[in-house]
């Protein structure tokens, strides 16, 4: 009788909604149909580098609706770890702690960020295999990320409740959502929330073009506006500035062009501070309408999961323990249609998701008069 599998677990990255249902699809799946034992890590990849563990059989009842993850996350990265104040390579450490365990397989709930860092490990010799987590929805081949439903439907909401006081006013509400560099949270919940503005980081703006459509509203009567910011939207110019130095950075044949191009991306990103009330305030003063700023952040990212990310932080869990019985490693498990698929994680690290400018969804929003400052 082959001794029974032993799978650990970590969460890495953001939070987001859905993790611990995740940690108890995978979970109770290992257990309950194949008899595995289950130990998580705490806080991402430093719990592992640093054997920070605990036990889960007994912690997976009553946190399918809980939010955040009950392990703790961290972006650490094992091949770059702050260490008493030393940058150290723990690769090593977190050999140690899987050989330790007796470990046939690692588990990381994650985004891309995550997936290259499994990648990594599974260099490394690891047995390892990731689930698709961000509230983001940034990650490729996979249909969905658990966490992007229960934000969107955070952030439409909040978008329906900011309608009250731009009516009520006359007021031009500007609200930043999240989603990093990819600017998905903001369509989805733009369009499900009827901004009459949407601003992503695919379509670079004109804050002219802006001003003229909230103008037109105007004229037909329509005196608020809605405009919904992605974190990472920015102007035409500022985004060619940021386009250029990231191109330089990815095509860098030397240190030295690397470390120029990185500097020329920072000072792009630390311009980019402050851009939505700087965009509040230069659309106050070519419309003549008073502005006011809403930046969602982290309440995007908390509380209970929706219905939609529960069923699928549990479809993506129980796949996951299926694929470690089967001896399937290396991949992320992507969601795709009503089922999954093993995706090889060299083709999921260290890319992103763009919204493609004629994403059905931009065609949509278009055609309902939604102005994307192009
Ligand atoms: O990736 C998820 C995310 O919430 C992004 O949308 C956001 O830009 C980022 O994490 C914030 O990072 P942190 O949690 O480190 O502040």
């Amino acid at each position: 009788m082959a001794s029974a599998k032993r799978i650990g677990i970590l969460t890495a990255g953001g939070d987001s909604p859905g993790l611990n249902a995740a940690i108890r699809g995978i979970g109770k799946a290992a257990i309950d149909q194949y008899g595995m034992d289950v130990i998580g890590f705490r806080d991402g990849f430093r719990g592992l580098a640093e054997d920070r563990f605990v036990p889960l059989d007994s912690k997976l009842s009553g946190i399918l609706t809980v939010g955040g993850t009950i392990l703790g996350t961290s972006r650490d990265k094992p091949h770059k770890m702050l260490v008493d104040g030393e940058v150290v390579d723990m690769t090593g450490a977190v050999v140690r702690t899987y050989e330790k365990h007796r470990l046939d397989a690692i588990v990381c709930l994650g985004g891309d960020g995550t997936a290259k860092n499994a990648l990594r490990l599974v260099q490394a010799g690891l047995n390892v295999i990731t689930l698709p987590k961000t509230i983001d929805n940034d990650l490729v081949l996979t249909d969905a990320t658990f966490g992007f439903a229960t934000a969107l439907d955070v952030a439409t909401e909040a978008i329906d409740r900011l309608h009250s006081t731009a009516h009520s006013h006359h007021r031009i509400i500007v609200v930043e959502l999240m989603g990093n560099k990819a600017g998905w949270l903001t369509l989805g919940a733009g369009i499900a929330g009827g901004a009459d503005v949407i601003l992503i980081p695919e379509i670079p703006y004109n804050v002219q073009s802006i001003a003229d459509a909230i103008g037109r509203r105007v004229a037909r009567g329509s005196t608020f506006s809605i405009v919904a910011v992605a974190e990472g939207a920015m102007e035409t110019e500022a985004a060619a500035a940021y386009r250029a130095a990231d191109a330089r950075k990815r095509s860098a044949s030397t240190p030295e062009e690397k470390q120029a191009a990185v500097a020329d991306l920072t000072t792009v990103e630390a311009a980019h501070a402050g851009n939505t009330l700087r965009l509040a305030g230069q659309l106050e003063e070519l419309t003549g309408l008073e502005s006011r700023v809403t930046i969602l952040g982290y309440v995007q990212r908390g509380g209970t999961p929706s219905a939609a990310d529960r069923l699928l932080a549990t479809r993506l869990g129980s796949a996951g323990a299926d694929l470690i019985n089967e001896g399937v490693f290396g991949v992320m498990v992507a969601a795709r249609g009503d089922g999954t698929e093993p995706v090889p994680l060299d083709q999921v690290a260290g890319r992103r998701k763009p919204v493609p400018p004629d994403h059905s969804w931009v065609q949509a929003a278009r055609h309902v008069e939604t102005c994307f400052g192009d």
